[in-house]
């Protein structure tokens, strides 16, 4: 069976350096056409802006072309068949499968059943992690060096993916946590006993203000709403947190705003002309990395 990206932990950490640097060179270059023939999916159950547009323009950019569907309201899906004989089929056609999908677990059974290599483009609540190696091509970008940073995670901790991946990743440069979320949205204890088995120090807090200055990466969330069992239970914690320009007094100057978007309104708009916010240059390398996952898992770089 070929190597799939499910999870971040299938990654080693040479791995994942060998990614960032190659996503650098393809930054420098984008013109890349060593995968013409290739043929890769594109499998989008849920929604997404980012994910789909730059694995879509990752892989025109490599020289291959793409097959898929943005949702699956027209697929055979609708007339009952199931995950497991869609991915069999579509992985006669191609070289490689990406997928979002609402269900957690989603990705893990497309990869034991395809013969081609899966990346898993976000599974429910559960994992997204080439957005994790997005965030650490920008953390490594705007602090040069991956190593022995604090990271405050902000906001919905609970259901947001990114900051799963994020913080399995985070855990092997020798980093520190600060997890701020009302108690609804703490991050899962699954995470929480992962770092405390590795020696890894961590904070949790509901308090926003009292952290801020105590970090070099201040990682924004969309407290997210689909995956909230009732409206009343969304509405109640939506909007805990909003970052305004003002609160960053006092911040350090190396300090960086994240956010793995879309944004809804916490993190206001004021914030966009600060030297603190790289949200959208953070989602522009998403286009490098995405690139540079293709090529590793397709045995080219
Ligand atoms: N960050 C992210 O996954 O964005 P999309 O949902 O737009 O793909």
């Amino acid at each position: 069976m070929s190597k799939s990206l499910v999870s971040i932990t299938d990654l080693s950490k040479d791995e994942i350096l060998h990614i960032l640097d190659v996503a650098a060179e393809f930054e420098k270059n984008r013109e890349q056409s060593f995968l013409e023939g290739k043929v890769v999916a594109s499998l989008f159950f849920e929604p997404s802006t980012r994910t789909r547009l730059s694995f879509e323009a990752a892989i025109n950019r490599l020289g291959a072309r793409v097959i898929g569907f943005p949702d699956n309201k027209n697929t055979s899906q609708s007339k009952g068949e199931t995950l497991e004989d869609t991915i069999k089929i579509v992985s006669n056609y191609v070289d490689l499968i990406v997928m979002r999908h609402p269900m957690e677990g989603a990705a893990k059974i497309a990869s034991e059943v395809s013969p081609v290599p899966v990346v898993n483009a976000g599974d429910g609540a559960n994992q997204h992690p080439t957005q994790t190696l997005l965030d650490l091509y920008a953390i490594q970008k705007t602090q040069g060096t991956l190593d022995g940073l604090t990271i405050n995670m902000v906001g919905d901790l609970r259901y947001g993916r990114t900051v799963h991946s994020l913080s399995q990743a985070m855990s092997a440069f020798d980093s520190k946590f600060i997890f701020t979320a009302p108690e609804e949205l703490r991050m899962p204890r699954k995470y929480l006993h992962e770092l405390e088995g590795k020696g890894i120090p961590y904070i949790e807090t509901e308090d926003l203000d009292a952290h801020l200055r105590d970090c070099d990466i201040l990682y924004m969330t969309r407290v997210q709403q689909e995956r909230f069992p009732s409206k009343e239970d969304y509405d109640r914690v939506k909007d805990t947190y909003i970052l305004k320009a003002d609160m960053l007094q006092g911040v350090r100057d190396n300090m960086k705003v994240l956010h793995p978007l879309p944004r809804i309104n916490e993190v206001s708009t004021d914030v966009d002309s600060t030297h603190y916010a790289y949200y959208f240059e953070q989602a522009g390398g998403g286009l490098y990395v995405r690139m540079a996952v293709i090529s590793y898992l397709l045995g080219y770089r």
